[in-house]
């Protein structure tokens, strides 16, 4: 099936790549870190999530494990096809329009740094739209020296390196990104563009969809709770 990807976006190599340049493959391989025991930490039990941009179910899995329902969305239907034991929708995050609320809306990945400000409006419109009346919308968010601390790398402890080997400005405030995965048999690089947000202008950006912050879940602050304006 030939995608096409999204502008300022690549992956290479081994299998299939997402139009935002993930290699679905790769996915299969990366651990589950701490973020599942956040959400879990934030939300309540056996809640029913709605995780945009699931990718294979890195996450979905892990929240299944830990008693909540998840239906999981992402453009990719290569993706979307290592998933078990979840509902799942594959379309565009910012088209989704269901007839349903639900308990946990999940904006994980950095997704709302998009390049594109009408992308970051849609995806966080998207949230609004689909959570319930006292329900929440749970937010990755970029840490505070994501754009300085370059290049860096961290050894995982299952056997391959993950490097932020570059990171330059292209205009209009955003910024372009190449990500290396160093596996002793394979190596996938994604290049992506993110505008980086100030807690001014994210908080902004969330306004404008009807949201706000309520709770920062991690000492960094890279996990955020929001809930929907009064
Ligand atoms: C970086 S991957 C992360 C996957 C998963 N959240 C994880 O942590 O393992 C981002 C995923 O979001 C999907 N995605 C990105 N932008 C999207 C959009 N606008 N609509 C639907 N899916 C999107 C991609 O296809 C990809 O599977």
């Amino acid at each position: 099936m030939t995608v096409e990807m999204r502008e300022g976006y690549q992956g290479t190599g081994p299998g299939a790549i997402t139009p935002d340049g993930c290699a679905v493959e790769l996915y299969t391989r990366l651990p589950v870190g701490a973020e599942p025991d956040i959400i879990a930490g934030a939300v309540p039990a056996g809640a029913h999530i709605l995780e945009l941009g699931s990718g294979v179910g890195r996450m979905t899995h892990a929240l299944l494990q830990r008693g909540f329902t998840v239906t999981a969305v992402d453009e990719s239907a290569e993706m979307l096809a290592h998933v078990r034991g979840a509902r799942t929708i594959c379309g565009s995050i910012e088209k989704l329009d269901l007839d349903e609320k639900f308990d946990v809306v999940m904006l994980a990945s950095f997704l709302v740094h998009a390049g594109d400000i009408e992308v970051r409006r849609g995806l966080l419109r998207t949230c609004a739209r689909h959570v319930a009346e006292g329900g929440c919308v749970l937010i990755q968010r970029e840490g505070e020296d994501y754009h300085t601390d370059i290049p860096r790398e961290r050894v995982d402890p299952s056997g391959f390196t993950v490097r932020i080997a570059s990171d330059e400005p292209v205009g209009d405030g955003v910024r372009s990104v190449r990500a290396e995965y160093v596996f002793p048999d394979a190596v996938w690089t994604q290049t992506f563009l993110s505008r980086p947000l100030t807690q001014e202008q994210f908080q902004q950006a969330l306004a404008e969809a009807g949201l706000e912050v309520d709770a920062c879940l991690t000492p960094d602050g890279t996990w955020v709770r929001a809930v929907a304006t009064a």
